[in-house]
């Protein structure tokens, strides 16, 4: 692994496969199969190897990285986001004749659009109502603007409802597990009573989905929840070890030592690689030294660290999601031995 040109993003594989198989494990016995959240990796190879382990779908959030899912073979893609900009609808609409395609509606103008566009071409396109149960970013507010959507999504007949996308992202990083597990089970009992209100008027919701590995310990196993939308369970990174949840840190970032004093360590790589939307990374040969970053160098301020030019250093990523769209390709270790490379081909795909 040292000989990779730096800075590298690394995953270590069999970390990565414990967290695979602990997800399976809470799942297991459950109403939830897995839809990955694609914005973890943006990698078809991880896409695959998640359906070969038990995912029964991929979700993702924009339309260009269902079109590079789709492309890469992937037969059930859902988009956990709505799609509204009129010049992408009938890319949409293409995009639903070649997968099983599942996007997110909040206002009934959208779902009119999307009728149009899918009007055009046949066929059907899959919707989910969201829900804002906290989050406070989009999704409708009541039972009763759900209903209508849900009602006008029914009279569509290129349109197929299938259910509730409620996301709680306001409680991913929630550090207080007493307040998680309690938040959790008010949300389920929320959700449960909006899938009661739509089938005492004649609604039903199949598929109710959501989830964050910040939680996912707390879903409880007579979840309301089918399909569940986890994404940095495989990975994890700095933000989420206040929870000190069960899932262990699987990528890393590999860097080079550029230059050394008596005080500090400067290494090869700075903010254009280094995302710090949630937390700064950290470098566990150094947990508590202090940072100070630049475009490409970062510098810990170290004393007796013992390091020379050449010498390299990992760091944790703070935000695994973001890391990722800052690097081309990915490469798997197994017990300290690159053993592949893959193309993060959605890096970038933010349309
Ligand atoms: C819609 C949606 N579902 C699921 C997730 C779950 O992500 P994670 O498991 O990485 O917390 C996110 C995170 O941003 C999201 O936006």
């Amino acid at each position: 692994m040292n000989t990779l040109l730096t800075p590298a993003l690394v995953i270590d594989r069999e970390a990565m496969e414990r967290n695979i198989a602990k997800m399976n494990g809470i799942l297991e016995g459950t109403s939830m199969k897995l839809y990955p959240h694609y914005k973890s990796h943006k990698c078809p190879a991880i896409a695959h190897l998640q359906l070969a382990r038990g995912a029964a779908g991929i979700t993702c959030a924009k339309l260009g990285e269902a079109l590079d899912l789709a492309e890469a073979g992937i037969p059930n893609i859902v988009i956990a986001n709505q799609v509204v900009q009129k010049e992408k609808l009938p890319v949409l609409a293409a995009l639903a004749g070649r997968c099983r395609l599942t996007v997110c509606v909040d206002h009934a103008r959208n779902v009119l659009d999307l009728e149009a566009a899918m009007a055009e071409v046949g066929g059907k396109l899959h919707l989910l109502v969201e829900y804002d149960v906290g989050m406070g970013r989009c999704g409708v507010s009541t039972q009763e603007e759900f209903l209508a959507l849900a009602q006008l999504i029914g009279q569509q007949p290129h349109l197929v409802f299938e259910g509730i996308q409620a996301y709680a992202g306001q409680l991913s990083h929630e550090e207080n597990g007493e307040k998680r597990f309690a938040d959790v089970q008010r949300i389920e009992a929320e959700v449960a009573g909006l899938k009661a209100f739509c089938a005492e008027n004649g609604v039903t919701v199949r598929e109710v989905c959501g989830g964050s590995t910040g939680f996912a310990h707390e879903k409880p196993k007579s979840t309301v929840y089918t399909q569940v939308q986890f994404g940095s369970y495989l990975f994890l990174d700095r933000s989420f070890q206040p929870l000190e949840l069960q899932f262990e840190q699987a990528l890393f970032v590999q860097t080079t030592v550029l230059s050394v004093k008596a005080d500090r360590v400067v290494v090869d790589c700075g903010v254009k690689t280094m995302t710090m939307d949630q937390y700064p990374p950290y470098f566990p040969a150094f947990p508590g030294a202090q940072l100070s970053f630049s475009e490409e160098h970062t510098t810990i301020l170290v004393s007796d660290h013992g390091l020379q030019p050449g010498d390299k250093l990992l760091y944790v990523p703070g935000h695994c999601c973001t890391t990722i769209n800052t690097f081309d390709k990915v490469y798997v270790s197994e017990k300290g031995v690159v053993t592949d490379c893959w193309d993060i081909t959605s890096r970038g795909k933010a349309q």
